[in-house]
């Protein structure tokens, strides 16, 4: 049994929770809060026989086998780096760490630990994406690509009433690009490689962080634009753009529709097969590494890229 200590106590905590109860071999064993009362009540509410509201401790504790560490982002990096020198393996909510250097760091520390770390990129491992993959070869040469995730947040409107909020907090690395735009860049990563080159532009809101932004992200004969937003909302879809054909894509972080356009006028409509719920499919990922099945290379691959990337946006940006 592979015994998870959660870290954080929010909504992507309890989907994580249903996640795991779907991966046979996997459980909650503890559930932590900086506040014993919140530790307490949560792990009743997750369904985990043990709470403690002391980080140290619990990672000191042989009952633990791995955490999951949904904080703020810029709290990723410590408490990960503190897991896998107590020798838990980690798996730990996107983007993984502010930047490169830091997921480099993690790497080099559970290579030491002899764990395994891993960045909870729930979209990465759906299988929308892999027949996003799949197509992109019946296309013909590519050419250009769109990608984009805008979505309103609630949270929004307590930053308009000039409440300081966690995910636009500039200090905890929040903003859009890391919790939205992170999938684009996640998915661009994927589907074309890292890009040479980027230019960026993005709105800040109040407290500094970014709401919404767009990049250009360059390759050798092939181009992509991305836009994310939390500030605002978009029902287009992406697409990605062969000579042969055009790929149209109804929501990148989990593409359910899609339809092929060929420049001979035929068209195709397809439907991925797969649940709603996807969070289980990054737990299972990090059990079979866990357990020595697999290679976590072309993950760790993927999230430093994608981190170099977003690096990239901001610097552009700025
Ligand atoms: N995969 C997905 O679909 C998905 C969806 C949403 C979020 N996420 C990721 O999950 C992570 C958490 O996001 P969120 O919006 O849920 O964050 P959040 O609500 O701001 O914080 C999550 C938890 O961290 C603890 N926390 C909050 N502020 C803290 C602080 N200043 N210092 C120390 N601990 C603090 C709190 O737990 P206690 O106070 O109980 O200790 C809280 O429940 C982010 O990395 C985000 O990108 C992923």
């Amino acid at each position: 049994m592979l015994r998870f200590a959660t870290i954080g106590t929010s909504w992507i905590t309890t989907q994580f929770a249903a996640g795991v109860a779907l991966v046979p071999g996997v459980e909650i064993a503890y559930a932590y809060s900086r506040d014993a009362a919140r530790a307490s009540a949560f792990a009743e509410e997750i369904g985990a026989a043990g709470w403690s509201d002391d980080l140290p401790g619990l990672l000191a504790s042989a009952d633990v086998d791995a955490v999951y560490v949904a904080t703020p982002n810029s709290l990723h990096y410590g408490q990960a780096l503190d897991a896998i020198r107590a020798g838990k393996h980690v798996l730990v909510e996107k983007p993984a760490t502010v930047t490169a250097q830091e997921f480099e760091t993690l790497l080099a520390a559970a290579e030491t630990a002899d764990v395994v770390v891993l960045e909870g990129m729930r979209t990465a491992y759906d299988p929308g994406l892999a027949r996003v993959r799949e197509l992109l070869g019946s296309l013909g040469t590519l050419r250009r690509a769109s990608l984009r995730y805008c979505q309103r947040s609630s949270r929004y409107d307590q930053v308009l009433a000039g409440e300081r909020v966690n995910i636009f907090d500039p200090a905890l690395a929040g903003g859009a690009l890391n919790d939205l735009g992170v999938y684009c860049v996640s998915a661009l990563v994927e589907l074309f490689g890292e890009p040479g080159r980027v230019l960026a532009a993005s709105v800040p809101v109040g407290g500094g962080a970014d709401g919404a932004g767009a990049a250009l992200a360059m390759y050798p004969g092939f181009v992509a634009d991305i836009g994310w937003s939390k500030i605002t909302a978009s029902d287009v879809p992406s697409e990605v753009q062969g000579e042969l054909a055009t790929l149209v894509i109804d929501h990148i972080p989990a593409p359910r529709h899609l339809r092929v356009r060929r420049i001979d006028g035929s068209e195709e409509s397809l439907t991925v097969d797969a649940p709603d719920f996807t969070l289980h499919f990054e737990v299972e990922r990090f059990a079979r590494l866990c357990a020595g099945e697999g290679d976590a290379t072309p993950d760790h691959r993927r999230t430093v890229a994608t981190l170099r990337t977003l690096e990239a946006i901001r610097r552009s940006a700025s």
